[in-house]
């Protein structure tokens, strides 16, 4: 192959489209290909489907230079590209704990028996162990270019609101293959990013996609501990977020990923780590992993123990009352609302008899779809509108950045619920909110966390009480 390989990218969601505009913006021809012809067709005219920040972009940068293209056509793709990523989605199996691999297994028996000539075959979707061993052995009889088209497994990593950034600069790459030829040809696609630097892990195909379930098992895993350490807050009266931050400037442990809240959600980790559990039993190695339940169990709590506060905060009970909603994407810089905790939390208590109004920056849309009872308003304060209790469900910068005089003339009453920790605690109560959050103390008296008062460790970004006030009053927070 002389020339430069042509790419093309199956599956044009928030990774394939990723990938493909990336790649194409490394100076790559690239195809995209989506069985979703209004999505193939609403990309090839430069409209990102979803809200991703910085890919429109490159998106359109990529279409104008002509090396970026979008196709329902796998013909097409069989005949255009040397190398084919698979980005297809894996969802959780209705019912069960599994991955439905529907969508791989149809893309891959679409594409290989138009596979005519040498190519590479590239898994990136997050799959179940034993997926790569399975297509690698399928690929060469059921490809006419038999043992010329290969199999290879690059696992992505990619965090939604970061997908450009960490498309063009991951942490580290992982080339899974079998061959030679297959690295070389990885190490040709990805030669800009090597070059800056980026490790390039050479492994074979079962332990690549191995390494994408575990890596999202143990940042899982990170994610409920701190959670689980806050249910023990709750009782003691500790402080979870001083906890956090002593825990984790233990080089061993580290602090990212150890941010106490409302837990993950999203179209991957609850999925993945239930996929993973779910083969290892099959496989006969359930007991291995049979913690991932309890990790799962931990994150849904949280969901339940927010609820709970809202209903402390409400006095005592959610029915008929109005509750703002800040928040109803999984995480900030996205508009997924897969698995979001914010969203099921708010759908929750409106089915408790809240009147609940909701502001997301991105994703209002996607969530008005799915629960039409919620009531959408198009700013902070339009959800803070005499609410009797406001929940922050999603740390959107703009939310921590929310002035509590200012809103305190807003609300019925000035209680609120930080269930992601951004809020300076000091600051809002200092402006006389009923402030509370997960894992913190400083609750009502007879309820549990009531026994504390400041926390033992002070956290880096809290003010002192008398600096709030200062600033408070000088309508500067
Ligand atoms: C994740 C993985 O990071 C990525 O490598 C993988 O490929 C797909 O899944 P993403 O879902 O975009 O990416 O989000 P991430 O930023 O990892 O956060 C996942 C969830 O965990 C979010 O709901 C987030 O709010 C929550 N989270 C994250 C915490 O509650 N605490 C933390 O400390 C970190």
């Amino acid at each position: 192959m002389t020339r430069r390989p042509r790419l093309t990218v199956f599956g044009t969601g928030y990774l394939g489209t990723a990938h493909a505009a990336c790649l194409a913006s490394l100076g790559f021809e690239v195809l995209g290909v989506d069985v979703d012809a209004a999505r193939a067709r609403a990309l090839q005219a430069g409209t990102l489907p979803f809200y991703e920040p910085g890919l429109e972009p490159l998106l359109r940068a990529g279409l104008r230079a002509g090396r970026l293209a979008f196709t329902t056509s796998y013909p097409a793709a069989a005949e255009f590209g040397d190398v084919h990523f698979i980005c297809v989605g894996t969802p959780q199996r209705p019912g069960s704990g599994g991955a439905d691999l529907t969508q791989f297994e149809s893309c891959f028996a679409g594409l290989a028996p138009l596979l005519r000539r040498p190519c590479l075959v590239v898994g990136k979707s997050t799959v179940p162990p034993g997926t790569a061993a399975a297509y690698g052995q399928r690929l060469p009889g059921a490809a006419p270019a038999g043992t010329g088209a290969e199999l290879a497994w690059n696992p992505e990593f990619l965090r939604e609101g970061h997908a450009v950034a960490d498309t063009l600069r991951p942490d580290r790459i992982i080339a899974g293959v079998w061959s030679v030829r297959a690295e070389a040809t990885l190490r040709e696609v990805y030669a800009e990013p090597l070059a800056a630097g980026v490790p390039f892990l050479v492994t074979d195909p079962l332990t690549a996609e191995l390494v994408k379930v575990a890596a999202n098992a143990f940042l899982a895993t990170k994610i409920s501990f701190i959670n689980a350490m806050a249910e023990v807050c709750e009782v003691t009266g500790a402080d979870v977020l001083g906890l956090a931050d002593a825990l984790g400037r233990d080089p061993r442990i580290g602090g990212a990923g150890l941010r106490p809240g409302l837990g993950f959600g999203g179209g991957c980790l609850p999925k993945d780590i239930r996929a993973l559990a779910a083969r290892a039993a099959e496989l006969g190695a359930g007991q291995a992993l049979s913690f991932l339940h309890e990790i799962d169990a931990i994150n849904l709590r949280r969901r339940t123990r927010l609820v709970d506060l809202a209903r402390e905060a409400a006095d005592g009970r959610l029915d008929g009352r109005r509750v703002g909603v800040l928040g109803v994407a999984f995480k900030p810089g996205s508009d997924d609302i897969r698995d979001s905790p914010a969203l099921e939390v708010a759908a929750r208590i409106r089915a408790l008899g809240a009147r609940v109004a909701v502001f997301d920056p991105a994703a209002m849309d996607r969530a008005g779809q799915v629960h039409p009872d919620l009531d959408y308003r198009g700013s902070v304060l339009g959800a803070a509108r005499d609410a009797d209790v406001l929940l922050l469900l999603t740390e959107w910068p703009e939310f921590a950045a929310a002035d509590p005089m200012v809103l305190a003339k807003t609300v019925a009453r000035r209680a609120i619920v930080d269930a992601r920790h951004a809020l300076d605690a000091a600051a809002w109560r200092d402006c006389g909110w009923d402030y509370r959050a997960p894992g913190r103390p400083g609750h009502p008296p007879g309820t549990p966390g009531a026994a504390a008062g400041r926390p033992a460790i002070v956290p880096r970004h809290d003010l002192g009480p008398r600096d709030a006030e200062v600033a408070c009053l000088a309508g500067a927070i």
